[in-house]
């Protein structure tokens, strides 16, 4: 742009210095132009050169640019690439935080259930050795009511038997449990005859009874409270017998053994 400007300058000066010398020749006015049109080339030819050096500068600053702004792509691009992997980072330990989380309170949950299940057995367990189990018996009716001394009476109908202590084969209670027993016999005798029966406990007197019948069938009642062992016998026996002794067993009037754990 310069050197066209440059160029124009030039051009109307030398027209407008044309008709300064009228008097010279048509050789020397030709001469003149001919020197006019060299210097012309001249500064034209510098134009051009100088037009050339511009253009190539801006050609290297184009190209400059260029490669700058490749390398500012370059680089967001890079960025881009970085932003995306830490988002990818950051949402995987997320989920991951939350499988901990989850994970984390699952085995709080399961620990706690196998705490309670632990203290539910405990707590039956416990139970079942505080409780005292059912156990208790009554028979009636001996097999014989004539009277041996020595002679175990065999109470032979069973109304119950929880816990199945008592024997209608032997007479006899075995407990099942070690605990506190209550234990009774009734007995009743024929007119005009004695008994004298005894509760025993694996050959131990605990009570007796010694009744003579003078008008009617007589009864009578006796208990005890024992602690027996596991597996300890008590029954029921005749301590005095012989033919005058007789009991009485009809209607309401049973001869019966029974008893029941109080506590364990
Ligand atoms: C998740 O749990 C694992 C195993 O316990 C552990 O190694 C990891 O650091 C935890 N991750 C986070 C993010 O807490
Ligand atoms: C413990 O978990 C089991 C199975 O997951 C379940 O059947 C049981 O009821 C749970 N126990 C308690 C006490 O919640």
């Amino acid at each position: 742009m310069t050197g066209l400007l440059q160029l124009l300058l030039l051009v109307s000066m030398s027209v407008a210095s044309e008709p300064s010398c009228p008097a010279c020749s048509k050789y020397d006015y030709e001469e003149k132009v001919l020197e006019r049109m060299v210097r012309m080339e001249f500064a034209f030819e510098k134009v051009l050169k100088e037009n050339k050096d511009v253009s190539k500068t801006v050609e290297q600053d184009l190209t400059r640019i260029k490669e700058e702004n490749e390398r500012l792509h370059a680089t967001i691009d890079a960025l881009k690439d970085q932003q995306e992997q830490a988002e990818r980072r950051l949402v995987s330990l997320m989920e991951e935080v939350e499988r901990n989380q989850s994970s984390t309170l699952e085995k709080i949950v399961s620990d706690s259930n196998t705490t309670l299940e632990q203290t539910i057995t405990a707590f039956n367990d416990l139970k079942d050795q505080i409780a005292t189990p059912l156990v208790y018996f009554h028979a009636r009716s001996p097999q014989r009511t004539a009277l041996s001394t020595g002679e175990v009476i065999v109470y032979k109908t069973i109304d119950t038997n929880q816990g199945n202590g008592y024997s209608s084969t032997s007479g006899k209670f075995t407990a099942p449990v070690r605990g506190l027993f209550l234990l009774l016999m009734h007995t009743c005798i024929t007119l005009q005859n004695f008994d004298f029966l005894q509760i025993v406990k694996e050959g131990s007197v605990l009570t007796g009874t010694s009744n003579y019948d003078q008008n009617y069938h007589t009864c009578s009642s006796s208990q005890v409270i024992v602690q027996l062992d596991g597996g300890e016998t008590i029954w029921v026996q005749c301590s005095n017998g012989g033919s005058d002794r007789q009991l009485y067993d009809h209607a309401h009037y049973w001869n019966s053994f029974g008893g029941v754990l109080i506590h364990n």
